[in-house]
């Protein structure tokens, strides 16, 4: 029932398969010592020891017919029980694998108290099965997704999208990772098994009872609490070997300045839509709500532990424990090539869209029956998205990957994790950004602000793909 052949292999044959020229950066070596405190501050409840295993999610293949039931269970976030909204009683929801190429049919329940939708996002899919706010379903009934999936290889992530109650759901717990594989990312025998880890990472407010709870408001929301894999204050034992991490920023609101604690650099292989062409050494990512990333992150010279960070709340996310007396375990590096990424070009028209404020694009709240324009498919556009006022503003399109071209403003420069296929990208304050988008799917999509509360204020608009 594997769905990545290279899964099928020991970790020794896997390791044992022949060698290219390497990539791997290394950030192992002994870390640096100080970190017996990780870094605290951000004014935050997250503890500074970590004290609970992450938790992985479930891995359902699509091979067959899947199910998931939304609805409110209890869960346990590391030493402590509580209660969110969770998919199949997971928090975050199971993660799913699919192969290009394929038919990834899932049939969703809503066992909520209100309507739900999933939206699957970074899949290109037809209209029907988005998971749009005009495809809500109501309490105790069910949506059948079959999602022809035609893209490459990479990381998505399912959240519900109703109209007006986005933000609510996502932050009482539902979401998960979706991942997609293909014949030209498991030639690459990259880290797999217990060295490929998903890192779903958001923050959350609880209370007494460890219930998630939801308060944003148009200005957003930001939890006092980080969760990685919703576990409280993780660590991950590791062995002596190189980890791919598949990060997606799962906060309503929050932007991550992810870094290792000793600053070591990490390897970016790839973002949004998968691969890049070649990696990039990142010391550094700052990840806006949807964005995601892969990493190769080299433990194999790791005795004391190591801490994923957030520099701009200044809490320790993750501690990576070096297991005593760990083997090391030897790591094919991936040749300097992984993929190919045609440069779309010269672009038939251009468009410019304004995030005004919390609630508006080109001055016009969302209205679930207005069509703002019509896009023709199979010719290259060239889109510009405006900050105007109340940054940052994540931005993204359904429907489609694009690429990032420019940013003019603010920062000035693109940044190693905005290369590839993107579908979503950040304006923090006086910035405007290029992007040309190409859409291959006819169908009405969305796009719209991806920090949550914007989203279900109104920053978001419905086009026609024709
Ligand atoms: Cu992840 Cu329209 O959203
Ligand atoms: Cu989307
Ligand atoms: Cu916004």
């Amino acid at each position: 029932m594997n769905t990545h052949p290279t899964c099928e292999l020991g970790r020794r044959d896997l390791f044992r398969l022949s060698a290219v020229a390497g990539i791997a950066v290394t950030v192992g070596g002994p870390a640096t010592a100080g970190f017996a405190a990780p870094p605290t501050g951000g004014g935050g409840a997250t503890p500074t020891a970590h004290l609970n295993p992450l938790h992985i999610p479930p891995v359902l293949s699509t091979q067959g017919p899947s199910t998931l039931t939304a609805g409110r269970t209890k869960i346990n976030l590391g030493g402590k029980d509580g209660s969110a909204l969770t998919y199949d009683g997971h928090f975050p929801g199971p993660t799913f694998v699919a192969r290009t190429g394929t038919t990834a049919s899932i049939r969703v329940t809503n066992s909520l108290t209100e309507e739900t939708t999933v939206h699957w996002h970074g899949l290109v899919v037809p209209t029907a099965v988005d998971g749009q706010p005009h495809d809500a379903f109501g309490v105790n009934q069910s949506f059948q997704y079959d999602l022809p999936i035609r893209q490459r290889a990479g990381l998505s992530f399912y959240h519900p999208h109703p109209h007006r109650a986005t933000a609510k759901q996502v932050a009482l717990g539902l979401q998960g990772a979706f991942i997609v594989r293909d014949a030209e990312e498991d030639a690459l025998l990259l880290p797999s098994g217990d060295y490929e880890v998903p890192l779903v990472i958001r923050d959350a407010n609880l209370d007494k009872m460890n219930t998630l709870t939801y308060n944003g408001r148009a200005s957003g929301f930001l939890g006092n609490t980080a969760l990685v894999n919703g576990t409280l204050a993780p660590y991950l034992v590791v062995d002596r070997a190189v980890y791919r991490f598949r990060v997606v920023n799962a906060a309503n609101s929050r932007l991550f300045r992810l870094a290792l604690s000793n600053g070591a650099s990490m390897s970016l292989i790839g973002t949004d839509g998968g691969l890049l062409p070649t990696a990039v050494a990142v010391s550094e990512v700052l990840l806006a709500n949807a964005e995601r990333l892969d990493l190769l992150v080299d433990l194999r010279g790791l005795t004391a532990p190591l801490f994923v960070v957030d520099r701009d709340s200044g809490w320790s996310l993750l501690e990576l424990r070096p297991k005593p007396a760990a083997v090391t375990v030897p790591f094919t590096p991936p040749p300097s090539q992984l993929s190919v990424i045609t440069p779309l070009r010269d672009p038939v028209r251009s468009r410019t869209f304004t995030f005004d404020g919390m609630t508006k694009v080109n001055g016009l709240e969302y209205d679930m029956n207005r069509i703002s324009f019509e896009t023709p498919s199979g010719v290259v556009e060239k889109w510009t998205f405006v900050g105007n006022g109340n940054p940052p503003h994540p931005i993204h399109v359904h429907g489609a990957s694009f690429q990032v071209v420019a940013r003019r403003g603010g920062r000035n420069r693109l940044f190693a994790w905005e290369g590839g296929w993107k579908d979503t990208v950040l304006l923090l304050d006086k910035e405007s950004v290029d992007v040309l988008v190409r859409f291959d799917l006819k169908g009405r999509y969305l796009m719209h602000c991806h920090k949550l509360e914007h989203e279900d204020a109104g920053m978001m608009l419905n086009f026609q793909v024709v």
